[in-house]
């Protein structure tokens, strides 16, 4: 679903293989970042995937909370009793996925976690929550531990609650664009540089 402010893809009505790859990539992330901001978007929910102890792959979906296009930045929250805590504290690396049903647009993007809980960083984020974002912090059992129905709702307090409180930031060192096109699907392939830059290229969808 769009929301009516998300930004336009200039590529619709023609063959966006006519532009500069680094083009297509940035509208489709102009997109993502309008996704981060509108709830009723379809990149408001992102897939993360990270390395379990095992090595096999391991996905949940998450809220995205922010997106910086220019840097290709993106924040999300957890708890850092979650099992993706633990997962990205062994490897930071993970890979995101987002589907746009109504621009058609998959974005795809590896990267590395910084994790940030208990220091000034998740100070700042926690202070800025709404109550009702604050209460996902409150369980007194760790995401994913086996626990009686009858604890379920079992609470801790507020300052407990906030050392859980963990901001994610990924910062990408690949992008991945596919825009499906009944004329021909169109797939662009970039790499960060750290720096803002981008190099990016064309590849057969
Ligand atoms: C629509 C939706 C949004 C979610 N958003 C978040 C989120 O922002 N952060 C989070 O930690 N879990 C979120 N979850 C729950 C995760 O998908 C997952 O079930 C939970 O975090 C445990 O994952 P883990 O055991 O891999 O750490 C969301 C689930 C759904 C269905």
């Amino acid at each position: 679903m769009t929301g009516s402010n998300t930004p336009p893809l200039p590529f619709q009505d023609e063959d966006p293989a006519h532009h500069p790859a680094a083009d297509f990539i940035s509208a489709a992330l102009a997109r993502l970042a309008s996704g981060a901001r509108g709830r009723r978007s379809d990149f408001h929910v992102i897939g993360i995937a990270t390395l379990g102890a095992d090595g096999a792959p391991r996905l949940r979906s998450v809220v995205l909370r922010s997106f910086e296009p220019h840097s290709v930045r993106l924040t999300f929250h957890t708890d850092s009793r979650s099992a993706k805590f633990a997962e990205l504290s062994r490897d930071r690396r993970a890979a995101i996925l987002a589907y746009d049903a109504g621009a058609k647009l998959q974005i795809r993007i590896e990267g590395q976690v910084d994790l940030h809980s208990d220091d000034a960083d998740s100070a700042a984020v926690w202070r800025g929550l709404p109550d009702g974002a604050r209460q996902i912090y409150r369980g007194a059992r760790a995401p994913g531990m086996r626990a009686e129905p009858r604890v379920l709702d079992e609470t801790i307090g507020e300052d407990e609650a906030e050392r859980h409180f963990t901001v994610c930031r990924l910062t990408a060192s690949m992008i991945d664009v596919l825009y499906l096109r009944a004329a021909g699907h169109r797939r662009a392939i970039g790499v960060t540089d750290g720096a803002g830059g981008l190099a990016a290229h064309w590849v057969a969808a």
